[in-house]
């Protein structure tokens, strides 16, 4: 979020008695107070709330002009993917999908689904080579992609289509790839929205980009579109989701449709009403889940038009890094290796993994790790921060008791004959030895071959296997021309 708080103020006289030298309603004088001001100041957070959604309003939902250039786009290809579908089978027809289809697109946004549906008795290959076949008659300069299988993608007068093949089929439990599942939202939202829950869908939608948390894509590991538009469904609007949110205990549990009992180890589980075997929050990380909860809070206390707009941070300068290196007094260091060249979905959790990884492997050496992320672009790095660099050439070594008598003598034999230990000694009813530790700094055990003893990704190992750099204190100054804006984010942590 950025702290631009754009409400024009001319629009905020509530008409109401309030000192027009108070900001908030939060600071009012004592005198007010006499008057009921917990009321007032309920009254007036309610109207800047009111307010500063229809300012969203004003921007995110779409006007007549783009409505009418989206549809006229839509139908057109619409109309030409169903006769090249019914060209190659009778029995097929063309639906249109997702938010451009439910009116819960946000204005700007440019993604128009059809898909082409095919009766089930067709076999796959047979559904792949027609799919492509209507793609390619409905988008001629368009190119195929390949998701759970192969689709044409392309742009139209500025919107981005994409042509998908799937299964017709009775119930989404008999789906055999995810996107078979997709028109069955489609139907389901189409009975349960109407003009003002869609219009608070792309207000919420707003909302979650603003706070960093929409979108199930691996990456941000956040709030879908279909998610939203169910929760905006279940509780009744924007304002009622984030005052359940406010509230919400996890884990949470939504089923719409009353399937019943599945459970899911997840902080957040809504009941796909179209299939009961799965969550729709699936993705959604404990840390999203949190952060609506934070800002939900934030935002009922204090509503401002901030919250809406996504934070674009100024790269951390060199100088700011090294004030914070030195206020913390932590030693940071950094593995970077050339990005592995895959989709974000596949990056970011190979990238999660290797810093799991990493982590341990430090915290294992007793190099206490403080905090880690990741930063990806044309290099990769795993970034962090120890509280300890560094340990003592000797390390301790716990031996058995000495009345497990089997036990405590192997471990005695063992090292009574090492030169290099000290001990065996008695430390209570054990046998100790500190013995020559591997590794005395974290540096010299990430630079060694036992970095690829501990879990990573097995793109990210390929990567280091060719090469990679240990950056350590001062030297993560390198890192600021590629990962400034991640380095700010990283040293002024926000929710
Ligand atoms: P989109 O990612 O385009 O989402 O997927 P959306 O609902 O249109 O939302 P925005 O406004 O573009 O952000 C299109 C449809 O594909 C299905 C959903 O039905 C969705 O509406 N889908 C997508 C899933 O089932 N799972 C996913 O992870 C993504
Ligand atoms: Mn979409």
């Amino acid at each position: 979020m950025s702290d631009d708080d754009a409400v024009d103020e001319s629009k905020t006289d509530s008409g109401s008695d309030s000192d027009p030298n108070a900001g908030s309603g939060s600071d009012a004088s004592p005198d007010e107070r006499d008057t009921g001001p917990d009321r007032h100041d309920e009254i007036s957070k309610q109207d800047e709330f009111s307010r500063v959604v229809a300012a969203v309003r004003d921007r995110v939902d779409p006007d007549e002009a783009e409505r009418e250039r989206l549809q006229e786009v839509a139908n057109r290809l619409a109309t030409r993917a169903a006769d090249a579908a019914t060209d190659r089978c009778p029995d097929a027809d063309v639906i249109r999908v997702g938010s451009t289809a439910r009116d819960t697109w946000i204005s700007g946004d440019r993604d128009i689904d059809i898909f082409v549906r095919f009766p089930p008795e067709l076999d796959r290959e047979t559904l792949e080579e027609y799919g492509l076949g209507v793609g390619h008659v409905t988008l001629p300069e368009g190119h195929e992609e390949y998701a759970e299988h192969p689709y044409v993608t392309g742009t139209v007068d500025e919107f981005d289509i994409d042509v998908v093949p799937c299964f017709r089929l009775e119930s989404a439990t008999e789906i055999r790839s995810a996107v078979d599942r997709t028109p069955f939202h489609t139907q389901y939202l189409e009975h349960r929205l109407d003009d003002a829950l869609a219009a608070d869908v792309r207000v919420a939608k707003q909302f979650l980009k603003g706070i960093g948390a929409y979108g199930s894509d691996l990456r941000t590991r956040g709030f879908s579109g279909y998610l939203t538009e169910l929760l905006i469904c279940e509780y009744g609007g924007f304002r009622p989701l984030l005052a359940a949110a406010a509230d919400w205990q996890p884990p949470v549990e939504l089923d719409p449709e009353d399937h019943g009992r599945e459970t899911f180890a997840d902080p957040l589980i809504v009941i796909d009403p179209t299939d009961p075997e799965r969550n729709v929050a699936a993705v959604c990380s404990p840390e999203n889940v949190a952060r609506l909860q934070h800002y939900a809070r934030e935002f009922i206390d204090a509503p401002t038009l901030a919250f809406f707009e996504a934070d674009d941070p100024d790269p951390l300068t060199e100088t700011e890094l090294c004030e914070h290196l030195t206020a913390r007094q932590t030693t940071p260091i950094a593995v970077r290796f050339d990005a592995p060249d895959l989709v974000a979905d596949q990056l970011y959790p190979q990238l999660r993994k290797s810093r799991d990884g990493i982590t341990q492997g430090l915290d294992d050496r007793g190099f206490d790790v403080f905090r880690t992320t990741t930063f990806a672009d044309e290099t990769a790095a795993v970034f962090g921060e120890l509280e300890v660099a560094e340990r003592p050439a000797v390390e301790r070594h716990d031996g058995p008791p000495v009345h497990v008598r089997a036990h405590a003598e192997g471990f005695y034999e063992t090292y009574a004959d090492d030169p290099d230990a000290y001990g065996p000694f008695i430390d209570g009813d054990r046998y100790v030895t500190e013995r020559e530790r591997e590794f005395t700094s974290a540096q010299a055990f990430l630079e060694s071959e036992r970095l690829f003893d501990v879990g990573l990704g097995a793109h990210v190992e390929t990567e280091l296997e060719s090469g990679y750099e240990v950056l350590v204190g001062d030297e993560v100054t390198a890192l600021l021309g590629e990962f400034g804006r991640e380095l700010r984010a990283y040293f002024e942590p926000e929710p």
